[in-house]
């Protein structure tokens, strides 16, 4: 008698356990019903994503030292959409190409730029961002355009378009491991102007109002920027793809960016 209660009692668990969730109200992170014998969540599936993590406003450390910005908000959204959490690991960028190719991520988001140079040994996803290059110079610089760095002391971070635009000029660039080293370098005096993507020259503009910096527009082409994935990772390229593509009609991207442009999305 006692071991048909107890059958019993286990096939209504089991019935609600299915029951519920086939509501889909059960999240593998919800705690564990200790009142059934039901089978323990399924690991969480993650997703290794490399990233120079100091380029404000894309990627950044918080003041508690965790990553955010408008890149790492669009992957975690990406992420989760996918039904993964997505783990942000930070690395230089020169580094984050040669390390995706050998396994070390999933994917990398770092406000990079699609360039057919990188697309020979990466695969990217669509377009995500327009950007483009601008220059940030002390206020009062003679330096009024792109034509005027000539003969100057120029920073860029390495391995960026920037530091590409600045040599396409004929110029030799003083090279940075982060773009905020090169910023800096230019408040101290090292360095004359700092060639970078627009919406970062304008954020440390923004926030550090003291140091009298201004942007300089320059006429630099269009980039955009794309998330790279193996090259041969052409799955997880078309969900992210996919994904993309809802978020730029259902308004998820939207509200992203506005989060941090205070903005609607421009269309390109
Ligand atoms: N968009 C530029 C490039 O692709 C700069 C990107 C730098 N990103 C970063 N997280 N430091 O070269």
């Amino acid at each position: 008698m006692r071991k048909k209660v107890f059958t019993f009692a286990t096939a209504l668990v089991l019935i609600t356990s299915i029951v519920l969730t086939g509501c889909g109200g059960t999240k593998t992170s919800a705690p564990a019903n200790t009142a059934s014998n039901a089978p323990a969540p399924a690991a969480e599936k993650v997703l290794k994503v490399g990233s120079d993590i100091a380029y404000a406003p894309f990627e950044f450390m918080d003041t508690k030292q965790q990553p955010t910005g408008f890149d790492i908000d669009l992957m975690t959204a990406i992420g989760e959409d996918l039904g993964y959490k997505v783990k942000f690991e930070t690395a230089a960028f020169d580094g984050l190409i040669p390390a995706l190719g050998s396994g070390k991520y999933d994917m990398v988001i770092s406000a990079m730029t699609i360039t057919e140079k990188r697309a020979q040994s990466v695969l990217f996803s669509d377009k995500y961002f327009e950007a483009t290059q601008f220059i940030a110079v002390k206020k009062g610089s003679t330096i009024k355009s792109e034509a005027d760095l000539k003969g100057k002391k120029v920073g860029v971070q390495v391995a960026t378009t920037g530091q590409e635009v600045v040599e396409k000029l004929g110029i030799t660039p003083k090279k940075y491991d982060t773009t905020p080293d090169a910023l800096n370098d230019l408040i101290n005096g090292g360095v004359e102007a700092v060639v970078a993507d627009s919406p970062v020259v304008l954020w440390f503009i923004k926030q550090n109002p003291d140091k009298a910096i201004e942007a300089v527009k320059g006429n630099f082409e269009k980039e955009y920027y794309g998330i790279a994935f193996k090259k041969d990772d052409k799955a997880t390229a078309d969900k992210v793809n996919a994904t993309l593509k809802k978020f730029m009609s259902n308004g998820k991207y939207n509200d992203i960016y506005k989060k941090w442009f205070n903005v609607d999305a421009p269309k390109f």
